[in-house]
């Protein structure tokens, strides 16, 4: 179903995205060890990477760095996280003969099949050796290994004292493990590559190639056919205006189209496009609350923006006319600079702006 609110896992599942799909095989076959797969927020990152992982038939990981937050971004939970994310997937019965001979390794025997645990106290055995096997793996069958990290910008939070810096893990990989490739994607940009600082001499991945996919939004003419063939498949018709008026508003975000037509279904009714939009800005403005509890401006400066103030100046002026008192030019900068990092607002010809006309909305409402 094409209104299904999770991500979509399968060709049948997922509208359109076959340009991308192929790019990202041609990047597996003939491109870099490192591939990004980047996009605003509900733009489709999580569902095409699915998508391609279960078409493609490459052996893989799936790993959401999100939920290293469950474990304190510890060792821990790395090793707790790599674990899940082999036993589950498409050729864990395979892959247990070359990871059964590594020394801290315990396949585990359940009710629901095996499973596969390792001694992190002891870091046995270290991720690389992990990686060197799944390396050996695809190695004999004359295929890539996909390492694939979902919200991978999460990574940077293993770094620091007595914890693992996941870019000497793909550093060492990029070097000498001719058959992985990472896949790494997130909504975060900016963060991401503050995490992975090619262009930092320090950083351990500095000069690295890497292949880049950015995930666009539908044109007007894609979101229209999505919605039409969605409601199809539940057997509504809506009229034309309908139609339109949901995609003028939601703005080609597959997330939010598919959530319009997920609420239209359930609710038989298609005049609801204001409550969804309501809602959407609802899920927008716990985001932008989430943001602003982190600085004092935050709320000032989205609020300018929203409201058209979109140069330095008037943003300047206007976060100044609310607090009542002078702003530091420099933490104005790295506020905005954050905020483009975070991927909610962009900056072309020295004007920002929000990226989402969704968070645009919301913005007025902080
Ligand atoms: N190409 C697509 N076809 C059908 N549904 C899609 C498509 N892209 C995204 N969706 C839907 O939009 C929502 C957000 O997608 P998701 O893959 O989670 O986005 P992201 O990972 O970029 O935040 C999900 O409900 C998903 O089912
Ligand atoms: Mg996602």
């Amino acid at each position: 179903m094409l209104f299904d609110p999770r991500p979509k896992e399968s060709r049948r599942e997922l509208f359109d995205r076959e340009k991308e799909l192929k790019i990202l095989e041609e990047f597996v076959e003939k491109g870099s060890p490192i591939i990004l797969c980047l996009g605003v927020r509900r733009i489709g990152k999580t569902s095409l990477l699915k998508t391609f992982l279960n078409e493609s038939g490459y052996p893989y990981i799936f790993i959401n760095a999100r939920k290293l937050s469950e474990y304190g971004y510890s060792i821990a939970g790395l090793y707790r996280v790599f674990s899940e994310a082999i036993a589950q997937t498409n050729v864990f019965n395979r892959i247990i003969d070359y990871l059964k001979g590594l020394r801290g390794v315990n396949i585990t025997v359940s009710g629901v099949g095996f499973g596969i645990e390792f001694n992190w106290r002891k870091r046995e055995p270290s991720i690389t050796s992990i990686l060197e096997r799944l390396d050996h793996y695809a190695k004999d069958r004359e295929t890539y290994f996909l390492v694939t990290i979902d919200e991978a910008q999460e990574l940077r939070f293993l770094k620091g004292f007595n914890k693992i810096d996941f870019r000497e893990i793909m550093a060492y990989s990029y070097d000498n493990l001719r058959n992985i490739k990472f896949i790494l994607s997130g909504s975060e940009i900016g963060l991401l590559y503050d995490f992975l600082e090619f262009n930092n001499y320090s950083s351990p991945l500095y000069g690295r190639v890497r292949d880049e996919l950015i995930i666009e939004r539908f044109s007007k003419e894609e979101s229209i056919r999505f919605l039409e063939k969605g409601f199809e498949e539940a057997g509504m018709k809506p009229s034309k205006e309908v139609i339109e008026k949901a995609v003028d508003l939601l703005d080609g975000i597959p997330g939010w189209l598919s959530f319009y037509g997920y609420k239209a279904v359930q609710m038989k009714n298609f005049d609801i496009i204001d409550k969804v939009l309501e809602e959407a800005i609802q899920t927008a403005l716990d985001e932008l609350n989430k943001i602003i509890k982190t600085g004092k401006y935050y709320r000032h400066i989205l609020r300018a923006i929203a409201m058209g103030y979109k140069n330095w100046s008037l943003i300047k002026r206007s976060v100044e006319t609310w607090t009542g008192s002078h702003v530091n030019n420099k933490i104005l900068y790295n506020n905005l600079v954050r905020l483009i990092n975070l991927t909610i607002l962009s900056k072309e010809d020295d004007r920002y702006d929000f990226i989402d006309n969704i968070y645009r909305e919301a913005a007025k409402r902080i």
